[in-house]
């Protein structure tokens, strides 16, 4: 895995963005797999301004979210539909048809079948090149809560006490928030063909060097990345304040520089 520890946000964002910006380039047509949360909007303000000033090019890009909360519509200002169109979406040139997020209002009897054509249209799209994730306080990614199987595919699921709380910040109180949602599962975002992983803040620093360098377990879901090919995590020095190994991932990064190449 590659990992990078960047001074700042502002570093991690523009870290972040030059992958993505190197693969719009490459392949007009790819495929990224997006994320809520507070941690990419740093990435999402980068993209926006390579749109506007560079005009980095999002018409033929296809986007699936992660997540999305159960029982919110996609028009709720909580929902994570909602987030991505005024975050992300509303600020490049992307056919909106384009962009896949879960719908949170399906009827529960029609889930099943919706979650496994989810499933399909991201394969009919040819897959995800580039997955972009975060990590929840209890380690998970999307909504994949400590116990989620490693094989787990999209489906609805049930959240996270430590979650619910966490998320209650958006939510007039922690009674207001989902106890539901869809969510990619673990399995669907290792077919990913390359991650990047960011987390930021002293609060995620004991569970980002579970993640990176403890046992792969289901109780940490994000621990299933050491399982892929081609992670680049990318943390502010806060966020990689308990690993272990922050001398070696700083040589190797500085190797990187020197040689012109990437080392996974
Ligand atoms: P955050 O959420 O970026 O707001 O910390 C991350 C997550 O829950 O996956």
């Amino acid at each position: 895995m590659r990992v990078l520890i960047a001074k700042d946000y502002e570093k991690i964002s523009r870290e972040a963005a030059q992958i993505v910006y190197e693969l719009v380039r490459r392949k007009p047509n790819c495929v990224l797999g997006l994320a809520t949360g507070s941690t990419p909007l740093g990435l999402y303000r980068e993209l926006v301004k390579m749109h506007k000033e560079e005009g980095l090019d999002f018409s033929n890009v296809k986007t699936f979210n992660l997540d999305e909360y159960y029982g919110l519509s996609p028009e709720h200002p909580q929902s994570y539909r909602y987030f991505m169109n005024e975050n992300l979406f509303k600020g490049l040139n992307i056919k909106m048809e384009n962009t896949m997020v879960p719908d949170g209002s399906v009827k529960i009897g029609e889930l099943e079948q919706y979650c496994r054509r989810y499933e399909e249209l991201i394969k009919q799209a040819g897959g995800i090149d580039l997955q972009v994730l975060g990590i929840g306080g209890d380690g998970h990614i999307a909504f994949n809560e400590p116990g989620s199987s490693l094989g787990s595919r999209t489906r609805l699921v049930a959240l996270d006490e430590n979650t619910i709380e966490d998320n209650s910040r958006f939510f007039d109180s922690s009674a207001d928030v989902p106890r539901f949602a869809l969510s990619m599962g673990v399995a669907t975002i290792l077919e990913a063909k390359e991650i990047i992983f960011l987390a930021t803040g002293a609060k995620k620093a004991d569970v980002v060097a579970k993640a990176l360098e403890g046992p792969v377990t289901s109780m940490i879901t994000a621990s299933a990345l050491q399982l892929h090919p081609k992670v680049t995590a990318i943390l502010d020095e806060d966020a990689s304040d308990s690993l272990s190994r922050v001398a070696f991932y700083r040589f190797a990064a500085d190797a990187e520089q020197k040689a012109g190449a990437r080392l996974f």
